[in-house]
């Protein structure tokens, strides 16, 4: 049977998505015929033809989307930093906004050697494992509460670690428990966590509703459950000097702000906006040995 046009095919399935109440249906459409054809986005136009059993593949693939199936179920992996991680039913999709927050904790991390980093409420593994490809002389152990999450993030551990980056350290364990991680005390230079935050009874989007874990994404009535006494446990695990970032709901900027800002021991409490400008993390700096 002849070739047919790739272009087309992408054309009728950002048409298809749009019908479905996709977010966004071109890019979608995009990336799930690179994924098919087997070549980055930017290089669909390098394929501008291709045999119909990839079109019929294609096709399948997008009517999974279309039934809201999240696309990075269907591709398998979610991008962070410079890495990708394996991504799928039981753990959270890693979201383009925490790029900022890795931002940020790499930005910390400039000048000095060796840190001691902990990514709090790990799900994929995905904040700690980029830290740890960005900055190979870090020791980076990650907390996940949640036993399906942390196989996925064994495996990226497993993975990542393969592929030539330093071993991140696992732990099962919740992460607002005083007592976790007792010998790291005071040591930590740099904490970083996306913790739930959603507020019960918000509406979220289908693919969030029906694939991402609950646990991932509420915390409780006014969505603070974890965050609330996380502020206190970081206080705990941060050296003098160290920072922490804590990514929280658009509507929580001013209340993280005021848990950090509560505890004596922090200084510089600051809110960062996500690209849209709303608020999206918080962080603060620790400064005196007494919580
Ligand atoms: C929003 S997801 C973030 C996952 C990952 N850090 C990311 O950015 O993609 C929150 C994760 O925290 C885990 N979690 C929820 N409550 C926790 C707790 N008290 N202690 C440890 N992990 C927790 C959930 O299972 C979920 O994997």
């Amino acid at each position: 049977m002849s070739r047919q046009p790739l272009r087309l095919a992408i054309i009728e399935a950002a048409e298809v998505l749009t019908e479905a109440g996709v977010a966004s249906p071109r890019a979608d459409a995009e990336m799930l015929a690179a994924h098919v054809v087997g070549v980055p986005r930017t290089r669909l136009p390098m394929v501008p033809l291709v045999d119909p059993l990839t079109i019929e593949t294609y096709r399948r693939l997008v009517v999974q989307r279309a039934r809201r199936v999240p696309l990075q179920h269907i591709t398998g992996w979610a991008a962070m930093g410079a890495i990708t991680v394996e991504v799928g039913p039981g753990v959270f999709i890693p979201r383009p906004e925490t790029e900022l927050l890795l931002a940020w904790a790499l930005a910390q991390l400039e000048g000095v050697h060796s840190p001691l980093v902990l990514d709090l409420c790990a799900g994929s593994g995905v904040l700690g494992l980029a830290l740890a490809n960005a900055r190979p002389d870090a020791t980076v152990h990650a907390v996940e509460s949640d036993v399906a999450a942390l196989a996925w993030a064994r495996r990226n551990v497993e993975a990542r670690h393969a592929a030539g980056d330093s071993p991140i350290r696992l732990h099962h364990g919740d992460v607002t428990d005083r007592g976790l991680l007792a010998q790291l005390g005071g040591q930590v230079d740099l904490i970083v966590a996306n913790p739930p935050y959603v507020p019960a009874d918000t509406a979220v989007a289908t693919e969030v509703a029906e694939h991402d874990p609950v646990g991932a994404v509420f915390a409780g009535a006014d969505g603070l459950d974890v965050i609330r006494p996380l502020v206190r446990t970081a206080a705990e695990w941060l050296k003098v000097g160290g920072s922490v970032g804590v990514e929280h709901d658009d509507t929580h900027g001013e209340v993280v702000a005021e848990l950090f800002a509560g505890r004596r021991v922090f200084t510089d409490v600051t809110g960062h906006p996500d690209l849209a400008g709303r608020p999206r993390f918080t962080t603060a700096r620790r400064v005196s040995a007494t919580h």
